[in-house]
């Protein structure tokens, strides 16, 4: 296989629960993906990263996995998956599938036997530990709020669960447990899966010593942790999977270990996820406090990670939206005024960028938060948590339903927008989750054939990178790094001498710019607005480019 085909790629996140229902249970499914691969091809992507389809009680949305070898019957059968994949390949589109390895569901047969007693032949599968004077073994807290153990009576011990009770950590101390994920692994390959996403990677490796976090909620103690490096090596050599794409989700990872994950030589992952841009409007870091985004540290942060890795070799997913993020229009850009200005700016920003480009469903069309007005209509677990948490806190029912509709995994999670009829074409049933009221203008069926809309304007993107070497090859600097309104950077030294220069103005007011010495003559490559103007207007980008 060649090695490098996952840097020219542009690949396509699908939420199988809300792309495209096919048969009326009002819960999308594999066949209708299969129904939409003739949208994807258009669109010009040739990898489709695939949320969970595995067997789930769906606690977590399916990262909670109780079958790795199962699909989801509410996503359909093993057979539907194999046409999908046939019928992908037909179209030159590659399937990367996403493993949950850090922890099952609590319904996982390996979890059922491992409660059982302490010398169950799975007891040490998962994390077991005693309590502490009657109290959790530690006072790591865990993502989805409260506390990171549960408490089981069967063996009077504790559980780690760093998500959801129903999602217990899977020890990978453990060499059996290793084994299993590398057989998973061989099986899916075997299937003719090209990639895997693996999720919350950079936590599988725990301390020996489970010690309180007197600074935080425990994660300094895991993230990155002592063996995950070498844990990686080995999974990636026994599931005979170099050279396939592979994407690590970091949480909380640093640069220095997002590089060693993707060097080449290192044989570990080929690219990474990291979320500090998108930490850039946490107040305070918190992700439930709301600020407007912070364009100087996002520049710094997009800087010092392109260069970074590039410097050292390492490789960046290029992404500003997936199914845990709020839409990217709506917190970095304008869902009223300038939605298609903001919309198109969002995607050339990164697009340009050295790494390979992630477009999450419907976000090619715009897609916005859904603006959700009651905790009624949420369904994410994280969400209904911190509703709770929230208003505990004595916040008022107003401000609490402020902060989630900002901030809300389900922002990302509504239906897939395809047409205006009834359930913009989702499903023909009631949907599980409610749809963003604005689909009657925003959707495919309306974008695909107009020459200027958001779809046509990502389509070119894709096409762009795919005709011009620089955009996946080129190196990257970054300009004007003091002016917090102007995103802007170079690239240059690919093969064919091929300069661009990339102006975003992040903002909605005019931002006025001075071109570079020596790029006056430069030709217009790209623009969200059709003519050229002294500044900068509101959410404008602009490329341009020289030979
Ligand atoms: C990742 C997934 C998220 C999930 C969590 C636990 O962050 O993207 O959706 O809830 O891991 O598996």
């Amino acid at each position: 296989m060649d090695r490098k085909w996952w840097k020219e790629s542009i690949v396509y996140q699908i939420y199988p629960s809300s792309f495209q229902d096919s048969d009326g249970d009002g819960i999308g499914d594999l066949n209708g993906i299969r129904s939409r691969l003739d949208y994807l091809k258009d669109l010009g992507v040739n990898v489709l990263w695939l949320c969970p389809i595995m067997d789930s009680p769906m606690d977590d949305n399916g990262y909670d996995i109780s079958n790795y070898r199962a699909i989801n019957p509410r996503f359909g059968t093993m057979e539907d998956f194999d046409a999908l994949l046939v019928e992908a390949h037909q179209r030159g589109i590659r399937i990367v599938m996403d493993l949950v390895v850090n922890h099952t569901s609590d319904e996982h047969p390996w979890f059922i036997e491992s409660r059982k007693s302490v010398d169950n032949s799975y007891r040490d599968y998962y994390i077991w530990k005693p309590g502490k004077d009657g109290h959790e073994p530690n006072n790591w807290g865990a993502s989805f709020g409260g506390s990171a153990w549960k408490y089981d009576p069967q063996t009077d011990m504790y559980y780690l669960h760093l998500f959801s009770p129903k999602q217990p950590d899977l020890n990978w101390e453990n060499p059996a447990v290793r084994e299993e994920m590398a057989d998973i692994l061989r099986f899916w390959k075997a299937k003719g899966i090209k990639g895997f996403r693996f999720d919350v990677i950079n936590v599988i490796s725990k301390p020996e010593v489970y010690e309180d976090d007197f600074e935080g909620d425990g994660r300094r103690f895991y993230t990155d942790g002592r063996n995950v490096h070498k844990y990686l090596k080995e999974l990636v050599a026994a599931g005979g999977i170099d050279g396939m794409i592979t994407v690590g989700e970091m949480s909380s990872t640093t640069l220095e270990n997002c590089i060693g994950y993707t060097a080449e030589g290192n044989h570990e992952l080929t690219m990474c996820f990291n979320f500090h841009h998108l930490k850039v409007d946490y107040k305070n870091g918190q992700k439930w406090e709301l600020m407007p985004p912070d364009h100087m540290a996002l520049k710094k942060l997009f800087q010092t990670w392109q260069e970074g890795m590039q410097v050292h070799g390492g490789w960046n997913a290029l992404f500003w939206c997936n199914h845990d993020q709020p839409r990217a229009v709506s917190r970095f850009g304008s869902d009223t005024t300038y939605w298609k200005e903001s919309a198109e700016m969002l995607a050339a920003a990164i697009h340009f960028m050295r790494g390979t480009p992630y477009i999450y469903q419907g976000e090619e069309l715009g897609m916005t938060n859904p603006h959700f007005t009651s905790i009624d209509q949420y369904r994410d677990v994280e969400s209904r948590n911190y509703y709770k948490i929230l208003r505990q806190q004595d916040k008022s029912e107003e401000e609490t339903l402020d902060i989630i509709a900002q901030r809300s995994r389900d922002d990302s999670r509504t239906p897939m927008q395809w047409n205006s009829s009834e359930n913009a074409g989702f499903t023909t049933g009631t949907p599980w989750i409610g749809l963003a009221d604005n689909y009657k203008a925003i959707n495919a069926a309306a974008e695909v054939d107009d020459p200027d809309s958001v779809r046509s304007f990502y389509k070119m993107l894709v096409h762009l990178r795919k005709t011009h070497k620089v955009i996946s090859e080129g190196k990257i600097e970054f300009l004007y790094p003091d002016n917090a309104d102007l995103l802007a950077y170079r690239r240059y030294g690919a093969e064919d001498g091929e300069e661009l220069l990339v102006l975003c103005n992040l903002t909605e007011h005019d931002a006025p710019y001075t071109l570079p010495e020596g790029w006056a003559d430069a030709d217009k490559l790209l623009g969200n607005y059709p003519d050229r103007n002294d500044a900068l207007r509101p959410y404008e980008c602009l490329i341009l480019t020289k030979a």
